[in-house]
């Protein structure tokens, strides 16, 4: 009895140790955890930190790239507004082709031909509405730094035609046309004889008969091919004036 009490005494003992032991064991995990635990939120937040860092220094070098880019921008637009002024200034022909379109931008557009002239082929071509003799016509015309009309192909006939039609009211154009004093023959104010090029007479200028100089006119009718008219020089017309296109050549 003794002696089994005793053994179950130990035997007490003994489980109450092995449970002593097991939870100090227990014990020992958990805090193996925690620390475990511990130390991967440390790491974690550590390279959460680290990505911050990263991050903030990757803009901040953006930025800094950003502020670079801006003000080499900046400066070559300067550049470029400079030239810009600088060009308009020593070359004012430029305005009259590169007029502003938009005075709150300072926006040019530029056109081959200037305002009230027409461009056909590589020429820019005006309609006058008065009237004057044919030599007081062609300083007209060159006092637009241009000269009469000369006409050299048919497309340009049927341009000044159809332009002539519409706005003629009845009236005659000069064209760079006269005769010469010396043959008869017809040339064009360039120098240019007659005969190179195609010819839209009404009727053909009698070339046989008396030696006057005569100036060739347009008068716009039914027909584009026949619309030229031998004229005393002396009438009053209207006239067409021509200019090359606006290039820098
Ligand atoms: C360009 O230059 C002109 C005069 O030189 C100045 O008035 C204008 O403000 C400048 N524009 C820009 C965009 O810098
Ligand atoms: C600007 O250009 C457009 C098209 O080219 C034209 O219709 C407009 O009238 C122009 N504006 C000015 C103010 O010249
Ligand atoms: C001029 O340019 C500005 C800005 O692009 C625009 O808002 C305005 O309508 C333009 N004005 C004209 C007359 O085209």
């Amino acid at each position: 009895m003794g002696v089994s009490n005793g053994l179950t005494l130990l035997e007490g003992e003994t489980t109450k140790a092995a449970q002593e032991k097991a939870s100090f064991s227990d014990h020992r995990q958990l805090a193996h955890y925690l620390s475990l635990l511990c130390f991967l939120l440390t790491i974690v937040t550590l390279l959460q930190t680290l990505c911050l860092v990263q991050i903030m220094l990757t803009s901040q070098s953006q930025s800094s790239l950003q502020e670079n880019k801006l003000q080499e921008l900046t400066n070559r637009l300067e550049k470029l507004n400079q030239s810009h002024h600088l060009l308009f200034a020593q070359y004012p022909a430029l305005n009259q082709y590169c007029p502003i379109n938009n005075s709150s931008t300072g926006e040019r557009k530029c056109r081959p031909c200037l305002t009230d002239w027409t461009l056909q082929g590589e020429k820019c071509f005006y309609f006058s509405e008065d009237r004057a003799d044919w030599i007081s016509s062609q300083y007209l015309c060159m006092s637009l730094g241009g000269a009469v009309a000369t006409i050299k192909t048919e497309e340009e006939q049927e341009f000044l035609f159809k332009m002539a039609q519409s706005r003629s009211q009845g009236d005659s154009y000069w064209l760079g046309l006269r005769s010469s004093a010396v043959d008869g023959t017809w040339q064009w104010s360039d120098g240019t004889p007659l005969e190179n090029g195609p010819q839209f007479w009404e009727h053909e200028p009698d070339v046989t008969g008396e030696r006057k100089v005569l100036c060739g006119r347009l008068t716009p009718g039914d027909n584009y091919r026949k619309s030229w008219f031998s004229s005393g020089c002396s009438g009053q017309l209207r006239r067409i004036c021509e200019r090359r296109q606006a290039s820098l050549q």
